[in-house]
């Protein structure tokens, strides 16, 4: 018997001995800084010449590790190598593939500061954000080992009299993982580990921001058991190595995280049946998303701010999730742009590395030039109170910024910025409220701050996004408990860390016996 699943507590750095810990493990992590990372293709370790440098965005000069670079011939391999082991992994034991992602879970669970110091290395993230990452990642383990030992049972149906039928759920064959950056261990793990432990084999392309993190990831399974060829780890170009997998006639699944164009590009290829090409691929594609904070004229104002506040700067505003528009009631907007303001500004923010820092940096040199082109359509679009300014002299730094009075059709108000920056607009009637939270083409995350219970139920039926909070931040979705994906552009609406995520991966099988 498994105890039942609980999410892994995020640390509580207010005690000295967990700082003292981080501390010792950024202080580890420093002695790993600039090691070279090889390829694993069927458990054999490739070093190329050409490498992805992966960088400290809050430092530039300092070069996180260097990490082979996977060409189309070596995806080749690679997919020879998984098609290959899919023939022996799809008939492990359910129960022993879940018993891997648990031995998993375990080991980074002794090593979690560790690799939380690392995501404060290689992504940015300060203290809270790098912990609550890694705790996720192992979530996604604990998670998907626990719903693959139900889901191995079947499901049930009816059998009339003379007759057996059961429903069964098998493997898909090989899946292309492709994570993005910003959840560079969880999202990575979690998309990797699903497949796998439904008895898929997984060629992993991970974010080239991030590589690192992902390579640390493979050593992990294998210390786990993951026999040799289950994942193969392949760095390498979106663009190159990407779209040939995404092409491959023998690729069987396509699991991406990511942005909505090339979410959109995935989903378009991915169609294309190509020769030799048996089957339809299926494409899980989770995108980006626009998500709102509405709040109503009776609500609690000062936790409004607070949400806000957190739901637009946490890790710098690079969330799917992230809350980039603040909707206000007009009665209440002066005091609550006021009051996020204020929040704002006391706000500490620099080097991710210390345990005071709120907000690192943005993730690199095309982030920072994207964001802070926004900001400058901001200031034709609204009014900058507060922010507004950027620093890439050493590290991708840019101010948390606030953009007040935007027509909720503007720029601003519109694309996924992907940065420290949220705008702000007011409504005047709940219905007009509703009207611009949904006035986005995505559909992933949104909150409402309000006290009136009949909005409330009108949110549950009317507000349509993915995952829908009321009187909280609109970010910080947890395994098994709020299960994240959206809708329209947002994405597939697949549900990471929910009961019926791990079924995407599976064929359903009917088979009827006559007795
Ligand atoms: P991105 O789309 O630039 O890259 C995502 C992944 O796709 C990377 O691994 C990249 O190398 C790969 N890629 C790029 N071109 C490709 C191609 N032609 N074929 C195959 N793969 C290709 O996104 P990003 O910058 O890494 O991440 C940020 C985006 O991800 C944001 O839009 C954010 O909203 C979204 N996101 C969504 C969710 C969600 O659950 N909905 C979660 C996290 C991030
Ligand atoms: N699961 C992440 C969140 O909810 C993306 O913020």
């Amino acid at each position: 018997m498994y105890t039942p699943y609980k999410h892994e507590p995020l640390t509580d750095f207010s005690i000295e001995k967990n700082r003292k810990d981080f501390e010792a493990a950024l202080e580890k992590v420093n002695g790993l800084m600039g090691k070279d990372y090889d390829l694993v293709i069927d458990g054999e370790r490739i070093s190329t010449e050409q490498k992805i440098v992966s960088i400290n965005p809050a430092n530039k000069e300092e070069v996180v590790g260097r990490v082979s670079k996977a060409n189309k011939d070596l995806a080749e391999k690679a997919m020879e190598a998984a098609s290959e082991s899919f023939k022996t992994w799809r008939n492990w034991d359910p129960e022993a593939r879940a018993g891997i992602l648990f031995r998993a879970a375990a080991i980074t669970r002794r090593r979690k500061h560790e690799f939380s110091a690392l995501l404060v290395k290689e992504a940015g993230k300060p203290w809270k954000e790098a912990d609550a990452d890694t705790a996720e990642a192992i979530d996604f383990m604990e998670y998907y080992a626990r719903q693959m030992i139900e889901l191995a049972k079947g499901k049930p149906v009816q059998s009339r009299e003379g007759e057996r039928n059961q429903y069964v759920y098998q493997p898909s064959g090989v899946a292309v993982v492709i994570p993005p950056w910003n959840f560079a261990f969880a999202i990575m793990a979690g998309t990797t580990v699903a497949p796998i432990v439904t008895g898929n084999t997984v060629l992993l392309k991970p974010a080239s921001a991030t590589p690192v993190v992902a390579a640390w990831f493979v050593d992990v399974l294998e210390q786990a058991g993951l026999p040799k060829g289950v994942v193969n780890f392949i760095p390498g170009s979106g663009a190159e190595v990407g779209d040939y997998l995404v092409d491959h006639p023998k690729t069987a699944l396509i699991t991406f995280t990511g942005s909505r164009d090339v979410g959109l590009r995935i989903f378009g290829r991915a169609a294309v049946v190509q020769p030799g090409q048996k089957h339809l691929k299926r494409v899980i594609a989770e995108m980006g998303g626009k998500d709102t904070v509405v709040v109503d004229k009776d609500a609690d104002l000062e936790l409004a701010a607070q949400s806000i506040f957190a739901s637009a700067f946490g890790f710098a505003g690079q969330k799917c999730s992230a809350g980039s528009r603040a909707v206000v009631h007009e009665d209440v907007y002066d005091q609550v742009l006021n009051r996020v303001v204020e929040i704002t500004k006391a706000a500490v923010t620099g080097n991710p590395e210390s345990y005071e820092t709120y907000m690192g940096p943005v993730i690199d040199q095309a982030s920072f030039n994207k964001i802070m082109e926004y900001i400058e359509i901001g200031k034709q679009e609204g009014r900058i109170v507060a922010g507004g300014n950027g620093d890439n002299s050493k590290g991708y730094f840019i101010e948390p910024t606030i953009i007040a009075d935007l027509d909720p059709n503007g720029r601003i108000q519109q694309e996924e910025i992907f940065g420290p920056v949220v705008g702000f607009s007011k409504f005047k009637t709940f219905d007009e409220g509703l009207e611009i939270a949904n006035n986005t083409e995505y559909g992933l995350t949104g909150a409402l701050i309000s006290n009136n219970r009949e909005h409330i139920e009108r949110a549950k039926r009317e507000f349509h996004v993915g995952n829908l909070y009321f009187n909280r931040n609109c970010t910080g979705a947890i395994v098994g408990y709020q299960p994240f994906g959206g809708f329209n552009m947002s994405g597939t609406d697949s549900k990471a860390g929910g009961p019926d995520y791990l079924a995407l991966h599976m064929q359903a099988k009917t088979i009827s016996e006559m007795l």
